[in-house]
């Protein structure tokens, strides 16, 4: 995951992990539904409705629609099953 350098967004994997497996308090985000990472990303968009969800509302402030859209898509498909099973954990 390498962000939007353009647009300030940052690479997704400096904090939910180099494969999105979630890595302390991240969670993880590979194999998650596209309809639900977007709408979570939403959420801290427009209302900052997630008590800890200040630093996805700066990232997700420089995220339009499309990329929202996109990376959602991306993270449904992304393959951290072997991952996942080497480092269990946060799956919240
Ligand atoms: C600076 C660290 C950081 C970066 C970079 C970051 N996130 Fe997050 N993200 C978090 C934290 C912390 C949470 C948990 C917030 C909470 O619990 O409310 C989170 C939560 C999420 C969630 C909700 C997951 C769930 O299970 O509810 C999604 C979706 C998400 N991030 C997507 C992204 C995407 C896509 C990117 C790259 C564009 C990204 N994040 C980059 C720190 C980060």
């Amino acid at each position: 995951m390498l962000g939007i350098p353009d647009k300030s967004v940052p690479a997704c994997s400096t904090c939910h992990g180099q494969h999105a497996e979630g890595t302390g308090g991240f969670p993880r985000l590979a194999g998650r539904y596209a309809d639900y990472v977007e709408k979570q990303i939403l959420v801290f968009w427009s209302a900052g409705l997630r008590p800890r969800g200040e630093v996805m509302k700066t990232i997700s402030d420089n995220m339009s629609d499309r990329d929202i859209r996109a990376v959602a898509a991306f993270m449904e498909a992304f393959p951290a099953e072997a991952e996942a099973a080497a480092s269990p954990a946060v799956d919240r």
